[in-house]
């Protein structure tokens, strides 16, 4: 692997900043300091940076965690508001979060140090089902249910299709799953807001393959070697159809 992706996964620095330390002279590659950003290297070489010992790659971490609400889905906040950084455990491997709950969401958040998953499991080209269980004001009509799986236009144009299980409908509330596959801002809030059912509490019950089944809230579990498989099916297909897109 590039020698930027190695130290990022030793832990060291984030891919650009160990380019940084590449071009600084500040890496050796078993004795010799390297400078060229190309060079690739594997587990039987020695990376040393700042001559501090040889530095190891971690395997990939894919942590599955159930984000409370007023939480921000960032690793660090300019402006000092809790963030999931705080449900990660200590020793573990950088890892950061693919796509983002609103703060006043919560669900299912994967964290990984996966960057090339992380990166196409995000990218606007492509979309991963997710499914969110809603609560609505007032009662969902059919024919707001119609609109919905239509496709509902946003501000920034094109329509947004759902696919919509009304779960209960009582006391002037409305409950329902939404399941979507595009991840634009605030995307099921505006939607039902769309319909006149503005959202009073959203919890995202899945992630493409990983459920949050009864995760307690705040809990992190590692994936399980069955979701890790299938994210890498849908990373693959990702990748395939991202390039595709021309980036
Ligand atoms: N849609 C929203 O409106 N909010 C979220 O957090 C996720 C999807």
């Amino acid at each position: 692997m590039r020698l930027q992706k190695y130290l990022a996964h030793a832990g060291v620095a984030s891919r650009r900043k160990a380019g940084e330390l590449i071009a600084a002279g500040r890496v050796r590659v078993n004795g010799r300091p390297v400078r060229e950003l190309g060079v690739t290297v594997d587990e039987r070489d020695r990376v040393e940076v700042d001559g501090a010992g040889a530095v190891r790659p971690n395997a990939f971490r894919y942590l599955v965690t159930h984000k409370p609400i007023h939480m921000v889905t960032t690793m660090r906040d300019p402006q000092g508001r809790r963030t999931v950084a705080s449900l990660i455990p200590k020793g573990t491997p950088r890892v950061v979060p693919v796509g983002r709950l609103d703060f006043d969401t919560s669900g299912v958040l994967l964290l990984t140090n996966d960057g090339d998953l992380a990166h196409v499991l995000t990218h606007p080209c492509f979309g991963v089902e997710k499914t969110y269980r809603a609560v609505v004001r007032g009662r969902l009509a059919a024919a707001d249910v119609q609109a919905l799986l239509a496709g509902i236009r946003l501000d920034e144009g094109g329509a947004a299709p759902a696919k919509v299980r009304v779960v209960s409908t009582s006391g002037g509330y409305s409950k329902l799953d939404m399941t979507i596959h595009e991840g634009r801002n605030r995307q099921v809030r505006r939607m039902l807001e769309a319909t006149e059912h503005p959202v009073v509490s959203l919890v995202r019950l899945r992630f493409g393959p990983i459920s949050l089944g009864d995760l307690p809230i705040g809990a992190v579990r590692d994936a399980t070697e069955r979701e890790v498989r299938a994210l890498r099916v849908i990373a693959s297909q990702a990748g395939r159809a991202v390039a595709e897109g021309g980036s």
